[in-house]
C-alpha cells in the first residue's frame, strides 16, 4: 500500500548537516507513491548536491527564484500551486526565523510565503540554537501560523552535543507526513489498545506464550494516532517499534504477563475507545519456579495452571454512558480455527461488546496482510484482504462513526 499515492510534495532543503538525510527522505516519500519536487537553498547545496536530488526524484531541482525555465518566471507561484504540501527538512534556525517573520529573500522562503497548501517543517540544528529564545519564538510563531513542526528529536548531534535539535529520521518524517493527510475522525479522543502476546513464566528462563506478532494492534495504534487520537498502547513482548512516537500522541507500556496487562488497563474508564487486540494467555503457571528448573536427573515437570483475568470482560464492566453512547466503546478481536462468524458473534454477546473483529483465514499470524469480519449489533461486514495498516484505518473509521 502506498499511503502518499498521487500526492505532490515540494521538499524544501535548507542548510544543515542533516541535509544528507534528505536524499533518503525523498526516496521514502517516492516509495509511498508521492511525486517529489526538490527546492534547495544556497546553503543546502554545501551539504548535498542538486544532482543527487535530481537523480533520486527524476525532477529538476530548483535553487533560484530567478530561474527562467519556469513559465512566467514565477517559480514561487508555480511550484506551490501544484503542491499538496510543502515539507522542509531540514529546516535550519535561520530558515525558521525567516518563515516566522514572513521574509522571502530566496526561492524556498518565497515559496513558503506564497503557498496555498499546508507547510510542515522538520527543524534540525545544534542544541543551543534550538534552545535559544529567538528560535523558540520562531517556533511559537510558526505554530500560531498553523505550520506543523515535526520534531526535533533529542539525541547525539553531529557537533557531539546531546540534546534537542536533531532532525527526525526520514522514516519518522515520512510517517508523520502520511499521518498529516489522514482524516482526523478521532480528534480529541482517547484510545486504549492491548496488543501482542502475553508471556507466562515457568521459571526465570522459560515460559509459555500465544501466537501473535502484535502487528494488527500496532497498526490500529498508528491509525488511531493518524486520526488525531491520544493513544495508550499496552504491548506484550513483540519487539515492534512504537508507531508515530515523535508526535507525542502515543504512550507505550510494555508488559509480559496477562496479569501485568490486566493491571495496565485498570484506568480504562478514562478512555473513549478500547481495542482488545492482544492474544492474552488464558492460563498462567500457578507457581513459577524462582530458579531455573534443571533438566539433568529429572523427569519432565508437570505444570499446574491457574486462570488469568479476562481483561476485556473486566473493562466492559466499567463501561458508562455519555450522551446515550457507551464509553469506552469496546472492540474485541477473535482468532478462531473454525466457524469464525458463529464463534465471534457468540463471543461478542458473551463479553457484552458492541463490536468484534474476527481474523479471517489461517495466514494472519506474523503476516502484514489480514482480512476482517466485523460484527456489531446491526450485522456483519467483511473488510477485504489488505495490509494491516489499511484494515486498521478502515476499522478506525467504522468505530469513529459509532462514538
Ligand atoms: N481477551 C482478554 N483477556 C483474556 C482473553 C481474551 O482481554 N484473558 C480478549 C482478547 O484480546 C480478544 C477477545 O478477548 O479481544 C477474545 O479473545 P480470545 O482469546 O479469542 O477469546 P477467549 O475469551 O479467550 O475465548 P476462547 O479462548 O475460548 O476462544
Amino acid at each position: 500500500m502506498q499511503s502518499l499515492l498521487n500526492k505532490k510534495i515540494v521538499l524544501g532543503i535548507s542548510g544543515g548537516i542533516a541535509a544528507y538525510k534528505s536524499a533518503e527522505l525523498a526516496r521514502m516519500l517516492m516509495q509511498e507513491g508521492a511525486s517529489v519536487q526538490v527546492v534547495m537553498t544556497e546553503a543546502a547545496q554545501q551539504f548535498v548536491t542538486p544532482v543527487t536530488m535530481q537523480a533520486l526524484t527524476g525532477n529538476p531541482v530548483y535553487t533560484s527564484q530567478w530561474d527562467s525555465s519556469i513559465t512566467n518566471n514565477m517559480a514561487h507561484i508555480e511550484l506551490s500551486r501544484a503542491a499538496d504540501a510543502i515539507l522542509v527538512a531540514p529546516a535550519s534556525a535561520d530558515l525558521m526565523a525567516k518563515l516566522s517573520l514572513g521574509l522571502a529573500d530566496d526561492l524556498l522562503s518565497t515559496l513558503c510565503l506564497a503557498r496555498d497548501c499546508p507547510l510542515l517543517i522538520a527543524p534540525a540544528m545544534n542544541k543551543q540554537m534550538w534552545e535559544h529564545a529567538a528560535t523558540q519564538r520562531s517556533a511559537q510563531r510558526l505554530l500560531a501560523d498553523k505550520v506543523a513542526l515535526l520534531g526535533p528529536a533529542s539525541g547525539v548531534q553531529a557537533c557531539g552535543e546531546v540534546g534537542f535539535g536533531r532532525m527526525l529520521e526520514p522514516a519518522e518524517i515520512t510517517e508523520q507526513l502520511i499521518a498529516f493527510f489522514q482524516k482526523k475522525s478521532l480528534a480529541g479522543k482517547r484510545v486504549l489498545i492491548t496488543a501482542g502476546p502475553t508471556f507466562e513464566a515457568i521459571d526465570p528462563v522459560r515460559g509459555i506464550t500465544n501466537h501473535s506478532s502484535g502487528k494488527m494492534g500496532f497498526a490500529i495504534a498508528r491509525a488511531a494516532v493518524e486520526a488525531g487520537a491520544q493513544v495508550q498502547l499496552i504491548a506484550g513482548p513483540c519487539g515492534l517499534s512504537t508507531p508515530l512516537e515523535a508526535t507525542g500522541q502515543i504512550n507505550r507500556t510494555n508488559v509480559l504477563s496477562a496479569k501485568e496487562m490486566h493491571a495496565a488497563t485498570l484506568n480504562a474508564s478514562d478512555y473513549d475507545i478500547f481495542f482488545a487486540v492482544a492474544a492474552v494467555a488464558d492460563w498462567g503457571i500457578a507457581k513459577p519456579a524462582k530458579e531455573k528448573i534443571k533438566r539433568q536427573g529429572k523427569q519432565a515437570p508437570s505444570l499446574e495452571f491457574t486462570a488469568n483475568p479476562d481483561i476485556l470482560a473486566d473493562v466492559v464492566k466499567t463501561v458508562k454512558t455519555k450522551g446515550g453512547k457507551p464509553y469506552p466503546y469496546c472492540v474485541g478481536f477473535a482468532a478462531e480455527s473454525t466457524d469464525l462468524a458463529k464463534h465471534a458473534e457468540e463471543k461478542r454477546k458473551r463479553k457484552g461488546l458492541p463490536m468484534i473483529a474476527g481474523n479471517i483465514g489461517p495466514d494472519t499470524f506474523g503476516s502484514d496482510l489480514n482480512q476482517l469480519l466485523i460484527i456489531d449489533g446491526s450485522g456483519s461486514k467483511k473488510i477485504a484482504k489488505a495490509e494491516k495498516l489499511d484494515l486498521a484505518r478502515q476499522l478506525i473509521q467504522l468505530v469513529a462513526k459509532k462514538i
